[in-house]
């Protein structure tokens, strides 16, 4: 990759930008390794520091939890390979945090010390930092689109019940054909789509059964969290 180029920033409904990495569990195709599978690819800034530290130890604790919902987490620093064992290593060997202790880290790392990985996702945002990237979560569905992307700067650790959350609300969305308000979790309401005729908008107000509509284009219906997670979750 040329010093300088300018690469557009991949975009929610894209085809994840395709690429070899060397990783913690070998090498791996990405995104074609993951067909089939939701994927969260996330770069942090660097190898032992702490706020990444305490993100790896969250995320390797949870990786089984995503895992049941059909999610494989990547994540990436601009690090090399031995930086990224030894830190792992010393994670697993050393440090007690919030509760979790001998922490082992199963999901690949890729090190990415040209940053042509990192550059291609947009995860070095210079007026941040030239030199690490950002806290970028890249949310990648089955079939390799980009569905989700949140960036956080160096200093703010990520949320990972919300990532789940997001996950679980898009899993949900699409098998269910409907879209989640504000702060939805699992059992709450979910939102149906919006009438698409006057025949539709009048009779969704005079006929609601088992719909709950505000106003003609803001109906919500029940959806137990068990129906969810039934369909989503695999081994519950
Ligand atoms: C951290 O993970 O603690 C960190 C990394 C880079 C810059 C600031 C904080």
């Amino acid at each position: 990759m040329e010093e300088n180029q300018i690469i557009p920033i991949p975009r929610i409904g894209e085809k994840a930008p395709v690429f070899k990495a060397v990783t913690t569990q070998g090498e791996i195709n990405f995104p074609n390794d993951y067909e089939g599978k939701w994927v969260i690819l996330f770069s942090h800034p660097a190898d032992f520091t702490p706020v990444c530290t305490s993100e790896f130890m969250t995320f390797a604790t949870l990786e089984d939890k995503f895992s049941k919902a059909n999610c494989k987490l990547v994540g990436l620093s601009v690090d090399g390979l031995y930086s990224h064992i030894a830190w792992l290593r010393t994670i697993k060997d050393k440090i007690e945090y919030n509760g979790m202790k001998d922490v082992e880290v199963k999901f690949p790392l890729i090190e990415d010390i040209t940053m042509d990985v990192a550059k291609k996702y947009g995860m070095i945002q210079p007026g941040e930092s030239s030199t690490k990237a950002v806290r970028a979560v890249f949310f990648i569905d089955p079939k390799g689109i980009i569905r989700a992307i949140i960036y956080y700067p160096l200093s703010l650790g990520r949320n990972f019940d919300e990532l789940y959350r997001a996950l679980i609300a898009m899993q949900t969305a699409d098998a269910f054909e409907i879209a989640t308000p504000a702060d939805w979790r699992p059992g709450d309401p979910v939102i149906i789509p919006t009438a698409g005729s006057c025949g539709v908008a009048k009779d969704r107000m005079e006929n609601k059964k088992d719909l709950k509509c505000y106003d003609w284009f803001f109906c919500t219906k029940e959806l137990s969290e068990k129906t969810v997670f039934d369909k989503l979750i695999k081994e519950r």
